[in-house]
C-alpha cells in the first residue's frame, strides 16, 4: 500500500546554495566558522541518532524520560486534537512519546535533511495509520512559515532536544518571537532545554569514548568535499569542545594541529597551526533564564518538567 505523506515543497529551500555561501563566508572570517545546520546530511543525520545513544550524552534518554512522565500533563494542558508540528524531526522517535498520548489529528515533520526525513516520516505513517502525516524540507531557522491547515487549527510546536541551545541567546529570541508570529493566540510550544551542570559532566557528553561526536563535527568537513569544489581534508583537523562558562555554552570547534592552506570553490584559505574552525554552540540555561527568555518573545510558561537530577528540562509554552 502507498502511504499517504503530503509534502509540502512550497517551503523548500535550496540547501546547497546556501551551503556554498555560508562556507565561503565563514572561512574568510576571523576566526573562522562555519553553521551547524550543515552538520545534517544522511550521514551527519545517521552519526547524530548514534550521539543520542552514547551513554555519555545524557540529553536524549533524559528527555524521553521527561516526556513519557510528563504525557498525561502535557495532554490536559493541550487538549485532544492538536496538530503537531516537529522542528528539526529528524529519526521522529521522541514524538512518538507524544502521539501514543495526545492522539492529534495530524503531524507536520520539519526538517532540513531531505531524505531523513521522508524515511522517517514514512515510518511514522506507517504505524500511525490513523495519523495525517505531512513533511516540510524547510531550513526553519531561516524562514518559517507553516502550512495554512497547520497555522489556522490547534497547533502544538514540538521542538526537542535542546536544538533551542544551537542558536545564541539573540537568535533563540528571534526565532521565538518568529514562532509567535507564526502561532495563533494560544498556540503551544512544547520545547527541550538543556540544563546548566557541572562542567565535567557538560564536556563528557560532547567528547564521547566512541568518538562518535568528534566523526560527526569532521563530517562537516567531508560534506563541504562532497558538494563544494574543495581539496579539503578532514584527516588534517582534529575535534576539540569544552564548556565556555562566561557564555554558557558548549562550543566545538576543528583545529588544523598544522599550519595548511584549503580551496574551496577556487578561494584559497590558510590555517595556521592551532587555528580552530568554530563549528557549533550549545547554549545551557537555567529554568528562569530559559522562562525570561521566552517571555521576552510572548510566550507564556504553562509547565515545566524536569529529571530527579535537574539535567534537562521540557517546557509547554502558550503563545501570549
Ligand atoms: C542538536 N543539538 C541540540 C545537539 C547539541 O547537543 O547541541 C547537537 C550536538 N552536537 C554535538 N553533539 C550533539
Amino acid at each position: 500500500m502507498a502511504l499517504a505523506i503530503h509534502f509540502h515543497d512550497q517551503l523548500q529551500q535550496p540547501p546547497a546554495a546556501s551551503l556554498r555561501e555560508e562556507t565561503l563566508a565563514g572561512f574568510a572570517a576571523t576566526p573562522k566558522w562555519a553553521s551547524p545546520k550543515f552538520f545534517y546530511d544522511r550521514r551527519g543525520s545517521e552519526l547524530f541518532e548514534q550521539i543520542c545513544q552514547q551513554p555519555e550524552y545524557y540529553i536524549t534518554r533524559t528527555e524521553e524520560r521527561i516526556l513519557a512522565d510528563a504525557a498525561n500533563d502535557i495532554l490536559d494542558i493541550a487538549g485532544p486534537h492538536s496538530d503537531l508540528i516537529e522542528l528539526g524531526s529528524g529519526a521522529s522517535r521522541k514524538v512518538r512519546l507524544l502521539l501514543e498520548a495526545l492522539h492529534p489529528s495530524s503531524y507536520l515533520g520539519i526538517d532540513i535533511s531531505e531524505d531523513f526525513l521522508l524515511s522517517s516520516t514514512q515510518r511514522l505513517a506507517a504505524d500511525y495509520p490513523w495519523l495525517e502525516v505531512h513533511a516540510a524540507c524547510t531550513d526553519f531557522s531561516q524562514q518559517l512559515c507553516l502550512p495554512d491547515d497547520f497555522a489556522s487549527h490547534h497547533p502544538l510546536v514540538f521542538f526537542p532536544g535542546s536544538s533551542i541551545g544551537n542558536f545564541t541567546p539573540l537568535e533563540a529570541r528571534r526565532f521565538l518571537h518568529r514562532l509567535h508570529d507564526v502561532l495563533p493566540l494560544g498556540g503551544g510550544l512544547l520545547i527541550g532545554v538543556d540544563l546548566v551542570k557541572e562542567r565535567s559532566r557538560l564536556e563528557a557528553a560532547y567528547n564521547d569514548e566512541a568518538h562518535v561526536t568528534a566523526a560527526f563535527n569532521l563530517n562537516l568537513l567531508q560534506r563541504i568535499r562532497d558538494e563544494l569544489d574543495s581539496d579539503i581534508d578532514p584527516s588534517r583537523f582534529v575535534h576539540r569542545a569544552y564548556f565556555n562558562e562566561a557564555e554558557s555554552r558548549i562550543e566545538m570547534h576543528l583545529i588544523s594541529p598544522a599550519a595548511q592552506d584549503v580551496t574551496i570553490e577556487g578561494q584559497r584559505f590558510h590555517f595556521e597551526a592551532g587555528e580552530s574552525l568554530h563549528t557549533e554552540n550549545s547554549y545551557k540555561y537555567t529554568l528562569e533564564s530559559f522562562k525570561q527568555l521566552a517571555s521576552s518573545a510572548g510566550f507564556d510558561s504553562r509547565g515545566q518538567w524536569t529529571d530527579a537530577q535537574a539535567l534537562f528540562s521540557v517546557h509547554y509554552l502558550q503563545r501570549r
